[in-house]
């Protein structure tokens, strides 16, 4: 199956890397979002944001007219039926809610071709349950790209119980096109690999410091200086958020009943006090670990 058009649901802060990077690999795309606001604020970002078309251009890694000729190829629309009733393949990037993404599913299943992959973007939730919600479950795949898209090369394809080999392969071209270095993994209702292994050196490192053991900035410096991470994991949670990242954990805790993916205490202690993370990129945050035990990022 050759795609032409993939349909992006969600303009939020992967679905508009997602479309961004499909568009600059000569994919005509149509990203779908639920306000006129948000979708401005989306192409504003893709042309000129931290990320954008522009500072590709002025690092001289593309031309002007490729960036010109990918922001062409994107079209953006609140119609659900406009984005996706001739669409070859679909990425959805709502918010990472079970019941929002079923619901979601079950609406692309009824609109959009026979023909028509639908994968998800999910960075934790089981892509089986997700394919349940649908007539087409042998259609549906897990794409988990990274944030920032355009830096992170790593594409995690998950295949749910259903997913057929055709859309493996089908969807293992398309990443191959964008440039994607790819993972292939089963989705058994217990976490993705990505996601279980990052948990599981968070949860160490939050324990370190709950008992006294090093500061955040000293585990940073091993993980670092020890273990060539190109960012500590301190530094990492602060970036992405400390909410966002137990909510995640919560979502798996929730699902699987395993109680390794509880929040540990320190963690759960920042956030209710209003630690989201580094006030640079979380408004209205008291900061992150490294705020809260007052040492400077980076070395
Ligand atoms: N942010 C990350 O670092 C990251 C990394 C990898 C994967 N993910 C996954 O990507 C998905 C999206 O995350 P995000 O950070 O981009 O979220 P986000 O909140 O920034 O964006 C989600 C967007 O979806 C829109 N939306 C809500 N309901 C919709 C609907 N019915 N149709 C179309 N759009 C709708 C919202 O208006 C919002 O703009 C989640 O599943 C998340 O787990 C996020």
């Amino acid at each position: 199956m050759e795609i032409e058009k993939i349909a992006v649901i969600g303009f939020g802060v992967m679905g508009r890397e997602i479309t961004r990077l499909c568009a600059q690999h000569g994919f005509k795309v149509v990203a779908r979002d639920i306000s006129d606001g948000i979708l401005k604020a989306g192409m504003e970002e893709i042309k000129s944001g931290r990320w954008g078309l522009e500072k590709t251009v002025e690092k001289g890694k593309m031309t002007r007219e490729e960036a010109e000729a990918a922001l062409s190829r994107i079209e953006v629309t609140t119609d659900l039926k406009y984005a996706c009733n001739d669409a070859d393949y679909v990425i959805e990037a709502v918010p990472e809610s079970l019941e929002l993404k079923k619901k979601v599913f079950a609406e692309l299943d009824e609109i959009c071709p026979e023909h028509t992959i639908l994968a998800s973007n999910t960075s934790s939730l089981p892509v089986t349950q997700i394919a349940a919600a649908t007539k087409r479950p042998e259609k549906v795949i897990g794409m988990h790209f990274f944030q920032p898209v355009v830096v992170m090369k790593l594409l995690e394809i998950v295949r749910g119980l259903l997913t057929s080999d055709e859309t493996l392969e089908v969807s293992k071209r398309l990443a191959e096109q964008l440039g994607r270095v790819i993972a292939v993994v089963k989705d058994m209702g217990t976490g993705f690999p990505s996601i279980r292994l990052s948990h599981a050196l968070a949860v160490e490192a939050i324990r370190i410091v709950e008992e006294g053991v090093a500061t955040p900035k000293d585990v940073d410096i091993i993980l670092k200086y020890g273990y060539n991470h190109p960012m500590g994991q301190f530094e990492f949670t602060d970036w992405i958020g400390l909410e966002l990242r137990a909510k995640v954990w919560e979502e798996m805790y929730k699902l699987t009943g395993d109680s390794k993916w509880r929040t540990p205490p320190l963690m759960r202690q920042l956030i209710t006090a209003g630690f989201k993370g580094d006030p640079k990129r979380w408004k209205g945050s008291r900061g992150g670990f490294y705020e809260y035990f007052g040492q400077q990022r980076s070395t």
